[in-house]
């Protein structure tokens, strides 16, 4: 069979491999693949019958009051209140950080009322044993097999109808019906496929897993998440203790949710009130440190922003971020240095939102700008202060949704000090005061 190279981004397919997809224009991302299924040489004439449209008002919806809890709670808010029968969910996140284990820990919760199946591609089943041993998991409705082959997958599931069925993960099993090898396209959305069928005719509910890569892409295509009911996406550091459980898309419910959890010896452990948390070893009345609060769909969080400015010795001066966006951090040392005067070109900039979270919303603008500016005028911002509002570009603050919800998270927390867009129109009015401090 001629070799051919499928886009992993938009799925062109070409028997030329190029370093640049002709289609998309996306570099790297043709990879070996060979091809869809033959489709039949002679198509079969189609009998075709027109359906008969049902009335909306009339049709049951009982799919949602048949959710099944997994006694997890933060697991259960993310995906919409429980897990639907016959619903397929691809859970995702890097390598390491911790898929397997939240899986192992749902599916003991569920296996408490329900017959739950794992089916490990990665692991043996003594491998499973030996986790689920160490995480004090009893029950005996939990079973588990070591398999990679799609077709035994299929039966196996069909055969011992459990509630709940994972699978570890999608880029490892394959189908005797596809050529190509384990993880490439043609297999991956091929599997995927047919586990969505499954689901669909059996009603049971199955959770599949996908790896994806540094830059958060599914390994393989992405074309993965419109396969399925629900994506969530595991993330955080694996190096610290936060995970963030998110939910990207889902047909039975919001889209809102984060679910936090931390990990530990014996495994995930929900965390109930993450804001405590995340503030806790802060250091009060450093410089270049403050708080801010974030939304989190419907959760205000208070993270703490830490800055970090020093006089460059050779070079470029360089800025760098962890958890916040490089080219807002440009965006905002250039209105520092017009509107607030201050002289940072020849300062390197370091930015970390502690915790391992990312701050994607425009809220944090101001508080990552006044810890830069904290940082460099060597002024503490008082520790029992929150800042948060979104920087324009003449240095005005801009409103920000949800200002009540953040405000009772700030004052539940005990800050007394809350410097928003509601209180303040320009970032030079802190500036002041933090010079004159
Ligand atoms: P794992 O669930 O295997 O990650 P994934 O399936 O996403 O690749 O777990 C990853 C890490 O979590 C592993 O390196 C060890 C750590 N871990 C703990 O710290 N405590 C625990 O109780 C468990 C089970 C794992
Ligand atoms: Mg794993």
């Amino acid at each position: 069979m001629k070799t051919l190279y499928a886009c992993q981004e938009c799925n062109f397919e070409t028997t030329n491999w190029s370093g640049k997809c002709p289609n998309c224009e996306a570099w790297n991302t043709l990879a070996e693949d060979t091809g869809p299924r033959p489709i039949s040489k002679t198509p079969r004439k189609l009998q075709v019958k027109a359906q008969t449209p049902q009335q909306l008002n009339s049709v049951s919806t009982q799919e949602h009051t048949q959710k099944f809890s997994t006694n997890i709670s933060e697991f259960d808010r993310v995906i919409g209140d429980g897990i639907i029968p016959g619903s397929l969910t691809l859970l995702s996140g890097e390598p390491g950080i911790g898929k397997s284990t939240l899986t192992l820990q749902v599916a003991n919760e569920v296996a408490k009322n329900h017959n739950v199946l794992l089916i490990s591609g990665e692991e043996s089943v003594a491998q499973i044993a030996n986790r689920s041993n160490r995480l004090g998991h009893t029950t005996d409705n939990l079973h588990a097999i070591n398999e990679f082959n799609l077709e035994t997958i299929l039966e196996t599931i069909k055969t011992t109808k459990p509630k709940l069925a994972i699978i570890d993960s999608i880029q490892v099993i394959s189908s005797l019906n596809i050529t190509s090898s384990s993880g490439s396209i043609s297999q991956v959305r091929y599997c995927t496929e047919q586990l969505m069928e499954l689901a669909k005719t059996s009603n049971i509910a199955l959770i599949i897993i996908g790896h994806v890569t540094k830059d958060g892409n599914l390994a393989g295509p992405r074309t993965l998440e419109h396969l399925v009911d629900t994506v969530m996406q595991f993330e955080g550091d694996r190096f610290q203790q936060f995970r963030m459980l998110r939910v990207v898309k889902n047909r039975f419910g919001s889209c809102n949710e984060i679910g936090i959890f931390q990990m530990e010896n014996e495994g995930l452990k929900e965390v109930t009130n993450p804001s405590a948390q995340f503030l806790e070893e802060r250091k009060p009345n450093a410089i270049g440190s403050t708080i801010t609060v974030t939304m989190e769909g419907t959760r205000p969080l208070l993270i703490e922003v830490q800055a970090l400015t020093n006089t460059t010795t050779f070079g470029y001066p360089k800025r760098t971020a962890n958890g916040f966006d490089l080219n807002r951090l440009q965006i905002l040392i250039a209105v520092l240095e017009k509107y607030a005067k201050l002289n940072l070109q020849n300062q390197d900039v370091f930015v970390n939102i502690v915790g391992g979270m990312k701050l994607k919303e425009p809220s944090a603008d101001f508080a990552v700008l006044s810890a830069i500016a904290s940082s460099f005028l060597k002024k503490p911002i008082s520790p029992d202060t929150i800042i948060y509002g979104e920087v324009g570009l003449s240095g005005e603050l801009r409103k920000v949704t949800h200002h009540e919800k953040r405000k009772q998270e700030a004052t539940k927390l005990g800050f007394t000090k809350i410097i928003s867009p509601e209180t303040e129109k320009e970032i030079t009015q802190l500036i002041t005061r933090l010079k004159s401090a």
